[in-house]
């Protein structure tokens, strides 16, 4: 099974880098293959609307999300949203590469809504994407981080990233084989 581990952020000492590394971590503690990304190291051009579908830059992108079958996505809030580098990577994707994958959803705030408008609109375009959500959201504020995580958050961390893979394996059981699934 693949997991792709998306940081919103591409500065590697970014409290949303250093989170999901933490997250990368724990998924590969469950024996799965993964793959981690951010927005330099997807290296796609912005989606003004100027892109085609088939760009070789955006085929590359389609083709390594079609080989995933669990995201976990971490992003900070900014005004109330993902970042706009992570959007970006969405909005190069049709419902096909994703659909009938799992996602996890994590974010960081500064601020004291603990960033669930970020985690509902991670939500909705996780779902967007014919992807099922679990249905626990990790909200952490990023100061938590920088102080270094207690063993409370690795265990909020740790429930989500189990629940991920677990559904994973079980709406996809050859995914460990690598042989085709359940056809959504
Ligand atoms: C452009 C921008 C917008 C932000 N908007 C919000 C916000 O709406 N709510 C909030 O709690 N924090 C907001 N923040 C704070 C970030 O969530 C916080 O800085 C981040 O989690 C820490 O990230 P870092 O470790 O990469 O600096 C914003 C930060 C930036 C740069």
């Amino acid at each position: 099974m693949k997991v792709m581990v998306v940081s919103a952020i591409s500065r590697e000492s970014s409290t949303c880098f250093v989170l999901a590394r933490t997250v990368a971590e724990l998924a590969a503690a469950h024996g799965v293959e993964v793959d981690f990304t951010h927005p330099v190291n997807a290296g796609l051009p912005i989606n003004d609307g100027t892109i085609a579908w088939d760009d070789p830059r955006a085929k590359a992108w389609q083709q390594r999300i079609a080989a995933i079958h669990a995201h976990l996505w971490v992003s900070p809030e900014y005004h109330s949203g993902m970042t706009g580098g992570m959007k970006n990577l969405f909005d190069h994707l049709a419902k096909e590469p994703m659909r009938g994958d799992v996602v996890g959803l994590f974010a960081l705030a500064g601020g004291a809504m603990a960033a669930l408008n970020t985690l509902n609109g991670m939500s909705v375009v996780a779902r967007s994407l014919g992807a099922w959500v679990a249905p626990e959201y990790c909200a952490i504020n990023s100061e938590e981080v920088k102080a270094g995580l207690d063993d409370a958050a690795r265990v909020r961390l740790e429930r989500i990233v189990a629940t991920v893979v677990d559904t994973a394996r079980r709406l996809q059981p050859d995914a460990d084989t690598d042989t085709p699934g359940i056809p959504f």
